[in-house]
């Protein structure tokens, strides 16, 4: 198994890490959310995930199945996500990628073109959903 870097120094510190940033809710962890991160991770050296918090989600008009504690224990037990934060605003994603000194910003392509904004920060990347599951779906069988 892949070791984890090490998190006491800044993400893109000393090493000059690539540092991947990337956000969503994470509900009900499935294949279509394994897929994103990993490719995600793959761009670059360090993986970090904003995840929504219930509140939120509740701004969003999102309801999650798990609370945030159970999705972010998830998110972290995964090889290729290097740290999980939360994300309680849609501002935060410019202070993220200042803080972290992100070099990408990935997000799946049901959200194409709406961070473009911000590639004056980042590289901002798409990547394709993977078809026919999603938090929804599995939420339905709940
Ligand atoms: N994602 C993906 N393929 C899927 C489902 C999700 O690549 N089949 C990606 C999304 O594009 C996003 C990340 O996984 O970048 C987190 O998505 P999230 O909204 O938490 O998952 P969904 O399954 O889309 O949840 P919901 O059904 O509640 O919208």
């Amino acid at each position: 198994m892949r070791k984890k870097v090490d998190d006491r120094v800044g993400p893109a510190k000393r090493s000059r890490r690539r540092v991947v940033i990337t956000y969503g809710t994470y509900d009900m962890l499935h294949v279509g959310h394994i897929n994103l991160l990993r490719r995600a991770r793959n761009l670059g050296d360090y993986l970090i995930v904003g995840l929504s918090t219930d509140a939120f989600n509740t701004i969003k008009h999102k309801s999650a199945y798990q609370p945030y504690a159970h999705r972010r224990r998830l998110l972290e037990a995964l090889r290729f996500v290097d740290k999980v934060v939360p994300e309680r605003c849609w501002e935060q994603k410019t202070r993220d990628i200042k803080k972290f000194k992100a070099s990408v910003l990935v997000m799946g392509d049901d959200w194409k073109g709406e961070f473009d904004s911000l590639k004056k920060l980042c590289r901002v990347v798409y990547l394709k959903r993977t078809p026919s599951i999603s938090s929804t779906q599995l939420r339905a069988l709940t």
